[in-house]
């Protein structure tokens, strides 16, 4: 039985934040997707950790983590995430174990990402340029290298054959810098990948299922950022929604249960592209203030605006979201007012669907008006605690998606939860 956490807006929901407090409940733990794009956020005895590439169940000694076929990996990021979580007395040796089919991130995909972004200018799509466009088209243009490759006596032939081939894209491209730094550092971080727990995943997880193991799969980034149904071309590189489990894991669809689509109570985007709820006023600002809306990974300012149900409804749908777990609760403690998207219109005319081609048209979005119960949330665990402002605001966007918040996170601590 497998259950899902994946993010329904775009990225940065606090996927990690549930993924931690979600763990003990679970045998394994499963990224599916993604790379170290990913920053997931959690708080170990207080203590701030951010991952990237490995599950963020590391920290529950009992659970094991995999890294599974779907996903995009950078042996440098893991290598020092790996040195980070030792600092916590984890052993990864332990309980961490990568696919034999992840498709590596060379240093040359990441020069690659970054020749990439410069030559599209104005119109870049805001990559984290940590190499995932590039590393997923070496996959689906059947060049990639993959993590059993590195154990076999053909990889130093298979990476030179594909550094030349990138040599000549940065070529193209004008590109000169000098990775050598890079590349030393990658071949450090591979000595070292090849002392860790190397598996074929996908009989290595449907095992577990068949022992009656739980299984919950961890998504990056967000549904918005979906390669298919995102904000294309303002997306990431992989399929971030629910479908993907099946295909980064290897497990069928009916091994899916629960479908667990992560929220903040308002919106925050970082990166280009489309973003019709996004305020450029001072509450805009307050929002990025109080919600501390600083990308985990690269640091940027995150866009912000209010909650877009138009979009949520979409991603709800496109996931089959069972449970929906609203986060970030408590940063809109502060506001007297709150608004919620309830309606685009698209080039002047009303409607209820994300269109095709968000970045051609231009939307306008429809509000509608709730108070807020502005007083602290921040310490309350029972539900009947919870203002009634909350509650009505929660009953709203129930109905509206046509998915039931179940869980509201009311700070960034693993105990700051409420069970609805
Ligand atoms: P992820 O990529 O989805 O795991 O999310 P990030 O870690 O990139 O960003 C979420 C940020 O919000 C992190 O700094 C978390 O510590 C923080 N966070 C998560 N849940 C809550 C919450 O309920 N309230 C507050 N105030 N912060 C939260
Ligand atoms: P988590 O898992 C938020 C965004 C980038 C950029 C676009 C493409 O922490 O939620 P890429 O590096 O994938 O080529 O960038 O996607 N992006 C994210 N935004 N959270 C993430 O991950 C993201 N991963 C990528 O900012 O707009
Ligand atoms: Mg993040």
């Amino acid at each position: 039985m497998v259950d899902v956490i994946l993010g329904l807006q775009w990225g940065d929901e606090g996927k990690g934040k549930i993924v931690d407090y979600f763990a003990p409940q679970y045998d394994v733990i499963a990224r599916f997707q993604g790379g170290p794009n990913a920053g997931h956020t959690l708080y170990v005895n207080g203590e701030k950790v951010v991952l990237h590439q490995i599950p963020s169940g590391i920290f529950h000694q009992h659970t094991v983590n995999l890294i599974g076929s779907g996903v995009v990996l950078d042996p440098v990021t893991l290598k020092r995430e790996c040195d980070r979580v030792a600092q916590f007395g984890i052993d990864v040796r332990k309980n961490l174990f990568i696919s034999e089919r992840t498709n590596l991130i060379l240093p040359t995909h990441r020069a690659l990402d970054k020749a990439s972004e410069l030559s599209k200018g104005e119109s870049k799509i805001g990559s984290t340029l940590k190499g995932i466009g590039p590393a997923y088209m070496d996959k689906t243009g059947r060049n990639a290298i993959r993590v059993g490759d590195i154990l076999d006596k053909s990889f130093t032939t298979q990476y030179i054959k594909l550094r030349l081939k990138h040599q000549k894209l940065l070529d193209n491209f004008h590109f000169i810098e000098d990775i050598s730094a890079w590349e030393e550092e990658f071949f450090e971080a591979l000595e070292f990948l090849r002392t860790l727990n190397i598996v074929n995943g996908e009989y290595f997880i449907n095992e577990q299922i068949a022992k009656g193991k739980k299984v919950l799969a961890e998504g990056a980034q967000g549904t918005m950022l979906d390669i298919d149904f995102g904000t294309f071309p303002f997306v990431t590189s992989s399929n971030t929604i629910s479908a993907g489990v099946c295909t980064g894991l290897g497990v069928a669809p009916q091994k899916i249960k629960e479908v667990l689509g992560v929220t903040k109570a308002y919106c925050t985007r970082v990166g280009s592209g489309p973003f019709p709820t996004e305020l450029f006023d001072a509450t805009g600002e307050e929002l990025r203030k109080i919600g501390n809306e600083f990308g985990a990974t690269t640091g940027r300012p995150r866009r912000c605006g209010w909650i877009d149900l138009v979009a949520l409804k979409y991603t709800c749908m496109v996931n089959g979201v069972t449970q929906v777990v609203m986060t970030k609760a408590d940063v809109l403690d502060a506001f007297s007012e709150l608004q919620a998207c309830t309606e685009y219109l698209v080039n002047g005319q009303p409607s209820a669907y994300v269109p095709y081609q968000m970045s051609r048209v231009t939307i306008e979005p429809r509000y509608q008006k709730f108070a807020g119960w502005h007083t602290a949330t921040d310490a309350i665990k029972n539900p009947e605690a919870l203002p009634t402002a909350m509650h009505e605001y929660i009953k709203f966007i129930n109905q509206f998606v046509q998915a039931p918040v179940k869980y509201v996170s009311n700070g960034p601590g693993r105990e700051q939860i409420v069970h609805l």
